[in-house]
């Protein structure tokens, strides 16, 4: 079965070598290129491995690469220096952030802690998903990403009060598949929370017999509404063992490119926004092929983190790999 041709993947560059001489190149100079999966499909292509968040710091955790090249997002850049301190890791663009990142300062979790630890007359453990700065990891007590949260939560004791930042929707479905009453933050993808149920209705009603996958940053009209609510890692493997089947995927545009990349035998759908046809995440999009190659080329800019952050930051995630 052929794919349908909804990827907004290929941008067009401007005098950039073909992908698979820059990974050349890049190899040459001993710079390794990290992309996310919702990086453009010619980014994608340029890099030496494809991940999702888990996935990504634990390739940057086990690489002895001198250099990486990072096209995902900021916090996602810093995680891998954390995790592997010897390496100058690259970005093609720092303005490239998040909004969940954004959406938890460090000085107003620390308040929020100690608010809570009077309240409820002991410290709650403070989880966070990945998507949050290295000063908010230097908070907390364990990281988690939408791959492993389940068993994250899962590890912590149940008479342990948990406060979790900064996703309210990941955090919300967490509680409803654990069965904890975790302390939510209230914070938000800004391309999940788009994501539009009755849309999703409409095309489910057009495609009977469709397999609806959604990520957990959607909110939760738009999980219950959905077969299965998968982290991105999660989508791929599914999608692998099916045959012939059509999926309506609701998470960032870009995915579709590496679903019909590796899984071509199905169909996919991206799950439309309420005003908009296609969910491409903004900061993923500043990454564009020119500044990939600059990137490489100038090295630079370089993502550093602060001294005083850089031991209790680079703990909270080797619990979270240690798990
Ligand atoms: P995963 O890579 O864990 O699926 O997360 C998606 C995301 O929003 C990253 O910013
Ligand atoms: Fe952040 Fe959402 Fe973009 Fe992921 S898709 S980087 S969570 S704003």
């Amino acid at each position: 079965m052929t794919s349908v041709s909804t990827s907004p993947s290929q941008a067009a560059p401007v005098d950039v070598p073909e992908p698979a001489e820059i990974r050349r190149w890049a190899t040459e100079q001993g710079i390794l290129i990290l992309a996310h999966s919702y990086q453009d499909g010619f980014i994608q292509e340029c890099a030496h491995f494809v991940g999702d968040s888990l996935e990504l710091a634990r390739y940057a955790a086990e690489e002895d690469a001198e250099a990486i090249c990072f096209a995902g997002v900021h916090f996602m850049a810093e995680t891998a220096k954390l995790l592997n301190p010897s390496a100058r890791v690259f970005v093609p663009d720092m303005e490239a952030g998040c909004s969940l990142a954004s959406s938890c300062k460090g000085a107003d979790l620390a308040t929020y802690q100690q608010h809570l630890e009077q309240k409820l007359g002991k410290r709650p453990v403070t989880v966070a998903y990945i998507n949050c700065t290295a000063e908010v990891k230097a908070l907390c007590d364990i990281i988690c990403t939408s791959g492993n949260a389940r068993e994250v939560v899962d590890s912590i004791p149940q008479d342990q009060p948990i406060l979790f930042v900064p996703d309210m929707h990941l955090g919300g479905w967490l509680n409803e598949v654990t069965g904890r009453e975790m302390i939510l933050w209230n914070g938000a993808c800004q391309v999940h929370e788009l994501f539009s149920v009755d849309t999703l209705r409409a095309l489910q009603a057009e495609h009977p017999g469709c397999i609806t996958i959604s990520h957990p940053e959607c909110p939760k009209a738009v999980r219950d509404a959905s077969d299965h609510v998968l982290g991105t890692a999660g989508m791929l493997r599914m999608v692998k063992q099916q045959e012939g089947q059509t999926f309506l995927v609701g998470t960032e545009g870009n995915m579709i490119y590496r679903l019909e990349r590796e899984a071509p035998q199905n169909t996919y759908i991206p799950a439309p926004g309420a005003s908009c046809a296609c969910n491409l995440c903004p900061f993923m999009a500043l990454n564009t092929p020119e500044k990939l190659w600059a990137c490489l080329q100038e090295r630079g800019p370089e993502v550093t983190v602060p001294a005083e952050l850089f031991e209790p930051a680079r703990a909270s995630l080797q619990r979270m790999l240690a798990l």
